[in-house]
């Protein structure tokens, strides 16, 4: 099959060579997914589960992409709940290749059914940001209707997600991001959008949630506008930021078959609009992940046409 794969952590996205590999087989519980549109994250290629496997050891020469629409064509022993020929999307385990190739093994587990109207497309770019944006707000930030939360980077990937989906339950959001951002924010849902180069963040007063997705300073300042019993989550990874009186929660999203199918019905009946910047085939990914110029919105790897 072709497949892209990285050898050098150094060289990130530079490094991706389009290769033939062997199809892979189907483990107990897995099954083999025919790609038809692959996501891949920007800085996959830093994470320390992209370069190795649960034992530490290194897995070297990496397939990279987590984010699958594609077509079961085979299952492993034991596998239930999927069948030959299903169409199907969710997120792959970061251990253990990916999904920018022709084929991938997932634990079925990992994947939810793809309804017959939605477009592979849509349904591979919706997996991440959906999934993060949902577990982020609703399992770990408690956000529900009459409550406030601050959106970190509310016109990216991730952040417009996480707008749309607090909207819609009811929350006030204030977005941020960089001023050339803010109409993006604002289009998606947002009520108030904070300039993170000019504006102070203490401006907005305090809210019950913060979510996330810059780390480092922003989040730490950030942390001083929960109020008290609020709760800051973070994407961005490990954070030092600690709320005075309330909780701080750094997560890694999980593939979740429940909420895949919630967060696709959300995308069928149009009250979520997916935030994708470049479609290109498998033959392209190389150049499309390497652009002359930033491409804002997510990159899907249109793998089969
Ligand atoms: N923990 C997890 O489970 C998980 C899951 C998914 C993603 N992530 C991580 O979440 C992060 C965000 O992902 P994404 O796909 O949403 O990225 P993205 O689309 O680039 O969104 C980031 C947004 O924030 C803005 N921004 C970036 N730096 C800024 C700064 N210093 N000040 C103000 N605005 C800034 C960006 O504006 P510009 O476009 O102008 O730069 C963009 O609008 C990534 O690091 C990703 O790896 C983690």
């Amino acid at each position: 099959m072709k497949a892209i794969i990285v050898t050098d952590q150094a060289a990130g996205t530079a490094g991706m060579k389009l290769v033939e590999r062997p199809e892979p087989q189907a483990a107990i519980n897995d099954v083999v997914v025919q790609v038809h549109a692959s996501g891949f994250t920007g800085d996959e290629l830093t994470w320390s589960p992209t370069w190795t496997d649960r034992l530490n050891r290194d897995r070297a020469p990496i397939i990279p992409g987590h984010e699958v629409a594609g077509v079961v064509t085979a299952l492993g022993y034991g596998t239930t709940g999927l069948s030959v020929g299903q169409r199907v999307f969710g997120l792959t385990d970061w251990y253990r290749d990916g999904t920018l190739a022709e084929y991938v093994a997932v634990e079925a587990r990992n994947l939810a059914p793809l309804p017959g109207d939605v477009d592979f497309t849509l349904g591979a770019a919706l997996v991440m940001p959906g999934l993060t944006a949902w577990q982020g707000l609703f399992d770990h930030g408690r956000l529900r209707s009459g409550l406030s939360v601050l959106v970190h980077g509310s016109a990216g990937v991730v952040g417009s997600m996480a707008t749309q989906l607090a909207r819609e339950a009811g929350a006030y959001v204030i977005g941020t991001g960089r001023a050339a951002g803010r109409q993006t924010a604002l289009d998606f849902g947002a009520q108030e959008f904070v300039d993170l180069d000019s504006d102070a963040l203490q401006g907005i007063g305090g809210v019950d949630l913060v979510f996330d997705v810059l780390g480092g300073d922003i989040a730490r300042r950030s942390a001083g506008v929960v109020r008290a019993g609020g709760t800051l989550v973070t994407i961005a990874g490990p954070t030092n930021a600690r709320v005075a009186d309330g909780r701080t929660i750094d997560f890694v999203v999980e593939s979740d078959r429940a909420q895949l199918t919630e967060i696709v019905q959300r995308v069928r009946d149009g009250r979520l609009r997916l935030n994708i910047g470049n479609v290109a085939a498998l033959d392209d990914a190389v150049a499309a992940f390497n652009p002359a110029k930033r491409v804002s919105g997510k990159t899907i790897i249109r793998v089969r046409a």
